[in-house]
């Protein structure tokens, strides 16, 4: 086989990742699925960045969709995030050119992920977002793949590592809100606009994810009740801990008589939970259902190397010919799929 061109668009933390990895584990990959992978083409803000790869080989694009458009490339990486301009524009362009799109972009997904999904089907194609929900945590592949016999009663868990680290922080150590949302923010792991995360606006996005893998419903993210942790306090804390508690920030989605409920706020957790031992920017995936009964994934929910980890495992299924079903049922079954209501 010839090897894969990779274009890759947005080269912050995670994106930086995964060009590094991709130079540094070359051997490794092009073993295990069989022919080599390169970056061939990268887009970002700044070009003139030292992002510790070696670009050399690579076509430099000043327009992420003129990347889409116009570069040599057999796959689509979609770093940059946002559920809406360039993000949107070059995912959908690169889809429309029949090219296979990886991304870690959950907003997009939680937004647009149906109509995406079915715009990939439609060009004989695929979109790929392991590292949307839960960082490195094989979440979607859980779902889609390992779930696929069961009916899924419940998802939920800690789905946003800067809430957690900053919740964790304060209880440990005393440290007030602000502080910790800086080293959060300076670790890699917030957003670009860490609203998204304190604000429970990420975790919502990942739910709604989640949410219509588990159930095969429509994506709904206007109907996620949502609150963040910004009015949480060391004092708020103190007292849970007094109760036998601690605070996290949970995301959850379950099936009721009236349909599925999804949820993203505070609560208070038995401290002696497994979810109560999941600490700093590590998350947790739990799955109610009717064969498997309860399993839970905890592992690191965000930051270069872990989500990169993610990013990477679905390029190699794009290398290695793999094609999962897309968000949620084949492609022959999208459209019943995307007719359902909860
Ligand atoms: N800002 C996100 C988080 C990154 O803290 O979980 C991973 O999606």
């Amino acid at each position: 086989k010839t090897e894969l061109r990779l274009g890759i668009v947005g080269l912050g933390t995670v994106g930086a990742n995964v060009a590094q990895l991709i130079e540094r584990k070359a051997e490794l990959l092009a073993e295990r699925v069989g022919r080599g992978i390169r970056v061939t083409a990268i887009s970002a803000r700044d070009r003139d960045r030292r992002r510790g790869f070696d670009t050399d080989g690579m076509a430099w694009f000043d327009d992420a969709v003129d990347l889409a458009q116009n570069g040599e490339i057999d796959a689509f990486v979609e770093l940059i995030g946002g559920s809406d301009g360039i993000a949107r524009d070059a995912v959908e362009a690169a889809l429309d050119r029949g090219i296979p799109v990886v991304t870690a972009n959950k907003a997009l997904l939680a937004h647009h992920g149906v109509a995406l999904a079915k715009r990939a089907a439609q060009n004989g194609t695929e979109i790929l977002f392991e590292a949307a929900v839960a960082g490195g945590i094989p979440a979607i592949k859980t779902m889609r793949e390992a779930l696929s016999a069961n009916e899924v009663n419940r998802v939920y868990g800690i789905l946003n590592g800067t809430c957690n680290y900053i919740l964790t922080r304060m209880e440990k150590e005393g440290i007030g809100f602000d502080a910790c949302l800086k080293d959060a923010q300076a670790l890699g792991y917030a957003e670009a606009d860490p609203t998204f995360d304190i604000g429970g606006f990420d975790a919502a996005h990942k739910l709604a994810i989640l949410t219509s893998l588990a159930f095969g419903s429509e994506i709904s993210l206007e109907s996620i009740f949502i609150e963040g942790i910004s009015k949480i306090t060391i004092d708020d804390i103190a007292a849970a801990t007094e109760l036998g508690y601690r605070i996290k920030l949970l995301a959850v989605a379950l099936k009721t008589d009236s349909g599925i409920e999804q949820r993203v706020h505070p609560a208070m957790i038995p401290a002696r939970s497994a979810l109560a031992q999941v600490d700093g920017v590590t998350n947790a995936v739990a799955v109610d259902s009717d064969l498997l009964g309860s399993i839970l994934l905890a592992g690191p929910g965000a930051g270069g190397a872990a989500t990169a980890s993610a990013v990477l495992s679905d390029i190699m299924d794009v290398a290695g010919g793999f094609v999962p079903p897309t968000l949620g049922l084949p492609p022959s079954r999208l459209q019943p799929y995307l007719r359902a209501r909860m």
